[in-house]
């Protein structure tokens, strides 16, 4: 497969995965919690991505898959293929009823991501990348090409970010994200990393960072962030990571990376 039929692949599973999360949305409820006791696993999360893996198994038996809820089984094939999966990025925002979730698919080819999708049931908004196919958000009326921000000072920015579940993590990000505020236009804080980051792509948002994501999280959002002539990165310039992941117009990334450094973020973790 190329990239864009791997692209256009990815995007039937994860409409197919919304409308699954769509039906069990009215009847949500609490199965586990994972890392704390506010990282909510519903009964869809494992649902979705036991869907997911079906369509991918079938299509593609020596596919490797990479899935938040069941993890990986095995090594990458010599088809190099690597399926990064967040079956329900948003749960809390999907078990109080808002809309911003999603379902997020990306392929790796050895290593390198180069298609991603991202699906928003609720909103009807999808994202669509695939490496140097440009970034796309899917409409009823048709495809529109993402560009990034054209914002280039971090004061004049709107910036997005997340906190993760652990509580120090979370008093950390609390104080980073205080400092931050009065010196850019705005903060969001919308619950879901994965259509934060197609939001940067669009535009949106001019920028946005957290420390502490999954790859799964960004692993779809990042591409389209990159294909819509943005960055992902690190406090250091290196590419994105757990420690921290900054996404957004190269310029204003880099204003963004030296600013959280100097509020201490390279200890938030
Ligand atoms: C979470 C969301 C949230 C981000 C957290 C993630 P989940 O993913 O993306 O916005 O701040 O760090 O863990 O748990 O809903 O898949
Ligand atoms: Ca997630
Ligand atoms: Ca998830």
């Amino acid at each position: 497969m190329t990239d864009e039929e791997f692209a256009e692949f990815a995007l039937t599973i994860a409409y197919e995965a919304g409308e699954l999360l769509l039906a069990g949305w009215q009847d949500v409820r609490p199965v586990a919690t994972k890392s704390t006791k506010h990282d909510l696993v519903t009964q869809m999360d494992g649902a979705s991505e036991a869907l997911v893996r079906d369509r991918i198994a079938s299509a593609r038996p020596d596919d490797v898959v990479l899935g938040e809820e069941e993890g990986q089984q095995g090594d990458v094939s010599d088809n190099g293929i690597r399926w990064v999966v967040d079956p329900l990025d948003g749960t809390v925002n999907y078990f109080y009823g808002h809309p911003a979730w999603a379902v997020s698919i990306a392929v790796e080819r050895e290593g390198d991501i180069v298609a991603g999708v991202v699906h928003i049931p609720a909103l009807h908004e999808t994202y669509l990348a695939w490496s140097g196919g440009g970034a796309w958000s899917l409409t009823p009326q048709g495809r529109n090409r993402l560009s990034v921000s054209k914002v280039v000072d971090l004061g004049d920015a709107v910036v997005g970010t997340g906190f993760g579940y652990d509580a120090g993590r979370r008093g950390r990000q609390g104080k980073i994200v205080a400092e931050l505020l009065p010196t850019v236009r705005d903060v969001r804080r919308i619950g879901a990393a994965a259509p934060d980051l197609c939001w940067v792509a669009q535009g949106r948002l001019d920028a946005h960072y957290e420390c502490g994501l999954n790859y799964w999280d960004w692993a779809a959002g990042g591409l389209m962030v990159a294909e819509a002539g943005g960055v992902v990165r690190d406090l250091d310039g290196g590419p994105g990571r757990t420690e921290m992941t900054i996404a957004g117009p190269p310029a204003l990334a880099a204003q963004l990376a030296a600013r959280l450094t100097k509020l201490g973020a390279r200890d938030c973790l």
